[in-house]
């Protein structure tokens, strides 16, 4: 079983990027430990990082002939992108919404996702720990269901 974790604009950046809000690691090493994870969990987890909404898009597209299953750190187009919001919507995998920051405790138009509803599942708040409680939320569901 192949899990594609998508990151959005920005968060190529982490480990430098705001730390206070989004941690000490960088990208890089979070792809490391949820890779490793994967393994744990006997499912191959392939990352992929854009700034770019259509390059985003085309990833969502391409995940329907590979993955079974999507963990999506939308960055801020969250916030903003009816586009992505359909591309999940269309693409009919289950996607997992996850933040590394509590964006409810943050600024108001961050309390906003236009991603949410089409997802199958959200976490928030936890750090690094979003996706990987994310990728086991994701994975569990994909072996037992509901
Ligand atoms: C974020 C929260 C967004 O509001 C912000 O624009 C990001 C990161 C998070 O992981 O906490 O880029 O998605």
């Amino acid at each position: 079983m192949n899990i594609l974790v998508l990151h959005g604009p920005n968060l190529n950046l982490l480990g430098s990027r705001e730390p206070h809000l989004y941690g000490p690691l960088t990208l890089e090493e979070i792809d490391r430990r949820l890779i490793a994870l994967g393994r744990e969990l006997g499912v191959e987890v392939i990352c992929r990082q854009s700034n770019h909404e259509g390059t985003l898009i085309d990833a969502l597209h391409e995940a329907r002939s590979w993955a079974a299953g999507v963990v999506f750190n939308p960055g801020g187009y969250t916030h903003t992108s009816v586009a992505l919001r359909d591309a999940i919507a269309a693409i009919a995998l289950p996607v997992i919404e996850v933040h590394l920051s509590n964006v409810y405790a943050r600024e108001e138009f961050r309390h906003t996702s236009l991603i949410s509803a089409v997802c199958r599942g959200k976490v928030v708040g936890f750090g690094w720990r979003s996706y990987e409680l994310g990728l086991r939320g994701l994975v569990a569901l994909l072996r037992n269901g509901a």
